[in-house]
């Protein structure tokens, strides 16, 4: 791969989004392709459909699984071979964090059976930034949103950040994690450093 995959990964109101849009703005990321999980294909409107509902959690797993695989042999590996750089707002390592958390009970590691599903045929990032946040913060800064997700509860948010600070521990190489309750400008300036860092090559 000539590009580099990075992924920006939190909970909830973490503050990722407003970061993946501020990037997109800026001249020094504009040799980079943005995207973002669940995709805007048709797939991802069926993710979203079933984020709506009531739907078993094997399947809406499988949903995010299929929009993956195919924002995958559509967009992210043709751009990283083609030298382009991919910045995704979530990433497979939502599926192992959130999906992890929806699945438990079901498998005796299900963050770890998740990760395992995707072996084989997934494009791992090159850095993935982890926007960490205490849940009662991001759910309060999420308030005043209109459409909530119906996964925006302090105590499943609680899970899905543990899964995040697990994969992080288990895969130092790959993650950065950053405080994210700061202000905007504080998270940004970390944040625009170290993606830029990245894409030169330094540590
Ligand atoms: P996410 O994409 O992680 O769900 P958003 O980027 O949509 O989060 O941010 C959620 C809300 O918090 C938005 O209203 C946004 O304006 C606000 N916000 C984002 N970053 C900060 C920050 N550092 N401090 C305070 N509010 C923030
Ligand atoms: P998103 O639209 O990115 O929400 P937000 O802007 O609040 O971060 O994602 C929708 C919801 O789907 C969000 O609650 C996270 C969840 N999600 C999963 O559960 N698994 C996944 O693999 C992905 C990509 C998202």
């Amino acid at each position: 791969m000539k590009g580099k995959l990075i992924t920006l990964e939190g909970i909830d109101g973490s503050g990722k989004s407003t970061i993946w849009r501020l990037l997109q703005d800026n001249t020094r990321f504009s040799q980079c392709a943005f995207t973002r999980e669940p995709t805007t294909s048709w797939l991802g409107d069926a993710v979203n459909r079933a984020l709506r509902s009531d739907t078993d959690h094997i399947a809406e797993l499988m949903l995010f699984l299929a929009d993956h695989a195919d924002h995958i042999s559509r967009l992210v590996r043709p751009s990283l071979e083609n030298g382009s750089h991919v910045i995704s707002d979530r990433y497979s390592t939502s599926r192992c964090a959130y999906q992890g958390a929806t699945l438990q009970g079901l498998f005796e590691d299900p963050l770890d059976w998740v990760r395992t599903l995707h072996k084989g045929w997934t494009i791992d990032p090159d850095l993935i930034v982890l926007f960490d946040i205490d849940p009662a913060v991001a759910v309060k800064r999420c308030g005043d949103r209109g459409e909530q997700s119906k996964f925006e509860k302090i105590e499943f948010l609680k899970t899905v950040r543990n899964n995040y600070l697990r994969l992080a521990a288990e895969d130092r190489r790959r993650f950065v994690v950053i405080n994210a309750e700061r202000s905007l400008n504080e998270v940004k300036d970390e944040v625009f450093e170290i993606i830029a860092n990245a894409l030169e090559g330094r540590e």
